[in-house]
């Protein structure tokens, strides 16, 4: 274990390690550290009493892997250093104060795999975090964010691909510990009656379904365990194996249990403040108020039938492998449309393989069924194929097996991604499909990028209006092209990857699917088209007005979220507000 350190001495590494901020600033700036309006240590005890002592300074995990600080341990540095165990780093990473699992927002201010010699900085770790337990701690953050001028940020899990859970010299309200889970057997509204949850803003997918399946119940979440739900996921839209059958994850909530921008603790439902109900269900997290909870429908857990087909190609290039990647895409709309069913499907240059969920299924024969018209294309094209048909008694079985082990499973710590809607109308149209298969085979075609897809026909689920992008009801996939970071190259390498992908493979994408949309929540930080057409579309004005409606004092930032651009950051790294830009 590490020494036990003063808050004082790391203080001392961390913020004074960046050096010569300068005092200067505009009133329009939030202060960082070393400006002369930076709160002083009195303004943050007196912070801290008003929390109850919940107050903490950050000192990320990996200051244990630098010198020039309180001291170097080995032997914990190691831990941290275990990309693909993501189960075993899972702990130090998304259950702690101020972490940022996204390596090019970590930028090596402090991770365990640059040298010793380089010294632990803050960089975009916020300065301070409040442990919030409740309605009180949160508003205690947002009205010290607003009376001193500081940057606010809101940290869940830290996954977030663009930087949004942390922010350069901000206090962040890290809301992990309001993991409180509730069913409530028989919930009533105008819209619903059924079975729903109320699951505090921290708790993770995996958890969530454990506590669930145990219990007779399943929820819509994500294909990764350690996401949190209540949190950016549910509020961006939130894809997952469940689509088919229950709809997006936003369109799931029933409630929204939140602060708002201005201090004030609501419920927003369709009924009661339904336009932040709205916004808050698919307009993006961190954007128009603090969620401390979420209720959601849940559903009667049952069987699931999960057919695995897979296809390989001896070598790249190979158009027999490309044509039936074709036939696979023309098919998917006829195999999903009006059913419960999702697909999770990925593929490279020459390896294809799709998992399919069809919840409520116990006979293989319906697999079959589904799949005769693409299996007799496959054929008739000559290429080889593998199909099993996995039978589970339950959906926790179901997700356990594919993407356990629970509560976190395993998933690679940072990717370099974008993402993209494939309208049904571009796998149906022949000539559009080709352009489409363009993209993939450049995307694909040196190794370094995967594509993973998911796939549900979310438009003819009922659910109720919400804020989700548009385009996504008229989709017949969400895809991702992704690549792995690497940890250990220098950064200019990773870089490189980053520009081939929002340069080259993504334009290609979009042009293939005109007028579709991006998923505001697996987006790179750098995607070059409009942020507003493509993340939000015709949502984006009443998201606005919205925005400004619940957060009047312009505490919520978030990179290419509703209202960004009337933010800049200096050269400093201050964040500056400048409305009417
Ligand atoms: C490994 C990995 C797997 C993923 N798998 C999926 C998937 O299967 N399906 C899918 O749809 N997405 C997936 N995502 C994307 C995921 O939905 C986003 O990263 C999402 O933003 C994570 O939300 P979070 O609350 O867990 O994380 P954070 O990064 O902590 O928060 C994300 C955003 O929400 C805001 N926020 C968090 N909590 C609150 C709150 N209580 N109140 C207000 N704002 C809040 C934050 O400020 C930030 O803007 C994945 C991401 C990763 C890295
Ligand atoms: C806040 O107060 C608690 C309890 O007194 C203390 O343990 C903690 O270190 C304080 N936080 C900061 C940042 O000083
Ligand atoms: C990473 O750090 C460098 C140097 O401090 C800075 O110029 C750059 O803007 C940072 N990048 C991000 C994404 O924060
Ligand atoms: C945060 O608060 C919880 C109680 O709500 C406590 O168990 C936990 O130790 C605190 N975490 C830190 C890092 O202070
Ligand atoms: C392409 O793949 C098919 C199906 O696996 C295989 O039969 C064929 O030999 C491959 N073509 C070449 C040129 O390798
Ligand atoms: C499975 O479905 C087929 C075709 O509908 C039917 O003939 C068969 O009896 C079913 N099997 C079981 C075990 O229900
Ligand atoms: C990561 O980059 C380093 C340095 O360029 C290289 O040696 C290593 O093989 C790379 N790792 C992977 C998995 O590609």
């Amino acid at each position: 274990m590490a020494r036990v350190l003063s808050t004082g001495a790391l203080l001392a590494l961390l913020n004074f390690a960046t050096p010569g901020l300068g005092a200067a600033h505009v009133s329009n700036c939030r202060y960082i550290p070393g400006d002369k309006g930076w709160p002083s240590q009195s303004d943050w005890a007196k912070l801290n009493r008003t929390v109850g002592g919940r107050l903490i300074a950050t000192v990320p995990q990996a200051h244990v892997c630098h010198a020039g600080g309180p001291g170097v341990n080995q032997a914990a540095c190691d831990a941290l250093k275990d990309p693909l165990v993501f189960e075993k780093t899972a702990p130090a990473y998304v259950n702690k104060p101020a972490e940022i699992i996204n390596a090019y927002w970590q930028n090596r201010s402090c991770d365990p795999f640059s040298k010793t010699s380089r010294p632990c900085v803050l960089g975009n770790y916020p300065v301070y975090s409040i442990n919030v337990s409740g309605a009180h701690d949160a508003i205690a953050g947002l009205d010290f964010a607003r009376r001193q001028n500081i940057r606010l940020s809101i940290q869940n899990t830290g996954h977030d691909y663009n930087g949004r859970s942390a922010g350069f010299g901000s206090l962040s309200l890290w809301m992990h510990n309001l993991q409180g889970i509730e069913v409530i057997p028989r919930y009533r509204s105008r819209a619903y009656s059924g079975p729903a949850v109320k699951l505090g803003a921290g708790v993770h997918a995996g958890v969530a379904l454990q506590y669930l399946g145990q219990r007779g119940y399943r929820l819509v979440t994500g294909e990764c365990g350690t996401v949190g739900v209540a949190g950016g996921y549910s509020m961006g839209g939130g894809h997952g194996p469940l689509n088919g059958a229950y709809g997006m994850a936003s369109d799931n909530v029933l409630e929204w249990e939140v602060v708002t921008g201005d201090g004030r603790h609501i419920v927003a439902t369709p009924e009661k403040n339904s336009d932040i109900y709205w916004a808050m269900s698919g307009g993006g997290g961190g954007s128009y108020g603090v969620a401390l909870s979420m209720t959601a429908r849940i559903y009667r857990d049952g069987p699931v039938l999960g057919p695995v087909l897979t296809f390989t190609a001896p070598d790249v290039g190979n158009e027999t492998y490309w044509g039936a990647v074709d036939a696979f895409l023309k098919r998917l709309p006829g195999m999903l449309r009006g059913t419960s069913s999702s697909i999770q499907f990925s593929f490279w240059n020459n390896q294809f393989g799709a998992l399919f969920v069809m919840p409520d299924e116990r006979n293989s024969s319906a697999a079959d069924a589904k799949l005769a018209p693409l299996l007799r294309d496959l054929d008739a094209i000559g290429i080889p194929y593998d199909l099993t048909v996995s039978q589970s008694e339950t959906f926790l079985d179901y997700y356990s097996s594919w993407y356990g082990p629970l509560p976190f499973g395993y998933e690679p710590p940072s990717t370099t991604l974008n993402s993209r809607l494939v309208p049904v109308r571009v796998a149906q149209d022949d000539q559009a499909r080709r352009q489409l298969i363009d993209a993939m085979r450049l995307t694909t075609q040196t190794g370094e990028f995967t594509v993973g897809c998911s796939a549900a026909d979310v438009g003819s689920v009922r659910h109720p209006d919400n804020a989700v992008l548009p385009a996504w009801r008229k989709s017949v996939a969400i895809c991702n092209v992704n690549a792995f970071w690497n940890w250990t190259a220098p950064l200019e390498q990773n870089l490189e990857v980053k520009r081939r992908m929002v340069d080259v493979y993504s334009p290609a994408w979009d042009a293939a699917t005109p007028g579709s949309g991006v998923y505001l929540n697996e987006i790179d930080p750098w995607y070059r088209s409009d942020f507003k057409v493509n993340m939000f579309g015709s949502n984006y004005r009443r998201l606005l007005s919205i925005k400004h409606k619940y957060d009047p004092y312009h505490l919520f930032y978030g990179h290419n979220l509703v209202g960004s651009d009337d933010f800049s950051i200096d050269g400093a790294g201050r964040l500056c507000y400048s409305s009417g830009r």
